[in-house]
């Protein structure tokens, strides 16, 4: 900016290149493309059910013949990748439906892997949806209140990713918080012949309201207390940074920051210092804000949705969890 060749040079003027809409695209910086969008669907039991989510227009818990269709329309509009959550039928105190042979998001993952092959499929790997508590870890009732344990829980987490990388989950995705959980999935998807199963961590996730309208779309709402001991205060960057780099030491292929919108800055510096192919989950919240504002003529929802998710890429974001996806793709397209 500052070099004397610059300087010399006739007052620049930044809007010829603004003239046209293929100027424009000429010259932009940033690229979006349905190939960079992933979308998040919600499994339950059962056949032909489609259960619209209340506080998220246009999402659904659906059965798995349902989100073969909606992962088939997913990928025919361009989005290579979705991200499965299962709703279970029963829920415990050990979660033994997140790592069930025949478990809602197994049973999901042979399904879509059969039927359409090259449907990228990644699975989050979380106790919360299973636990009749609703917390992401093994809750111990002590003298001084419960307490999500740590160590207890990597076990559980580890056994969850094995069983959907042994159905056919291309990426597995931990979103627990628990420390450690990466070398603990890691080790065990190397010693049961998954070594090349990769890794996304959510290493970058935050305690954050946002996550309010998920909860109702995964039945996973704490039934007491709140996430905050195990995932990110908001007030933290620099511990981002450390979340981050523990979890690539720890094997992490992929890293995710998450919420998105709010925390840019985040993802711009995590993208920065490492360099490492980087998620951004626009989450449940940002989804719902926007739909809200739009059901009311506010704004304007292609132009804000789009809008968002370019600021994403450009703050660093390879690739883009999103519930808009395969909208975005069918407005990219005819753009
Ligand atoms: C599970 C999980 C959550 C989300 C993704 N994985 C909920 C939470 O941590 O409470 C949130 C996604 C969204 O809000 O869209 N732990």
């Amino acid at each position: 900016m500052s070099s004397p060749l610059f300087s010399s040079f006739p007052a620049h003027r930044p809007r010829r290149l603004r003239q046209s809409a293929a100027l424009r695209r000429l010259v932009a910086e940033t690229r979006l493309s349905p190939q960079q969008l992933v979308l998040p669907l919600f499994a339950r039991p059962g056949r032909k059910v489609r259960r619209p989510v209340g506080s998220m227009p246009g999402v659904f818990q659906l059965s798995p013949d349902e989100i073969l269709k909606e992962a088939a329309r997913a990928f025919q509009a361009g989005v290579p990748a979705v991200l499965l959550f299962g709703i279970p039928d029963r829920k415990d105190a050990k979660a033994s439906g997140a790592m069930a042979r025949n478990g809602i998001v197994q049973q999901t993952v042979r399904l879509l892997k059969k039927e359409l092959p090259e449907l990228l499929v990644i699975t989050d790997v979380c106790l919360c949806e299973y636990m009749s508590h609703g917390h992401c870890g093994i809750v111990h009732q002590g003298r001084h209140g419960a307490r999500v344990l740590n160590d207890p829980s990597l076990k559980l987490l580890a056994q969850t990713a094995v069983s959907h990388a042994e159905a056919g989950a291309d990426i597995v995705a931990p979103s627990d918080m628990m420390d450690g959980r990466v070398r603990a999935i890691r080790d065990a998807l190397d010693k049961g012949g998954l070594a090349d199963t990769p890794i996304l961590s959510y290493a970058a996730k935050y305690a954050s309201a946002f996550y309010g309208p998920f909860r109702d779309a995964a039945e996973s709402a704490p039934q007491f207390g709140d996430r905050r001991s195990y995932q990110m205060n908001p007030a933290n960057a620099e511990e981002a940074l450390r979340e981050v780099a523990l979890d690539i030491q720890e094997g992490a292929d992929m890293v995710m920051v998450k919420p998105a919108l709010a925390y840019l800055d985040i993802l711009f510096r995590v993208k920065k210092e490492f360099g490492l192919p980087t998620a951004a989950y626009a989450v449940s919240g940002e989804y719902s804000m926007i739909k809200a504002a739009a059901a009311k003529g506010w704004l304007d929802e292609r132009a804000v949705t789009l809008e968002s998710l370019l600021a994403m890429r450009r703050a660093g974001a390879d690739v883009i969890i999103t519930y808009s996806a395969v909208e975005a793709a069918k407005w990219l397209r005819e753009a």
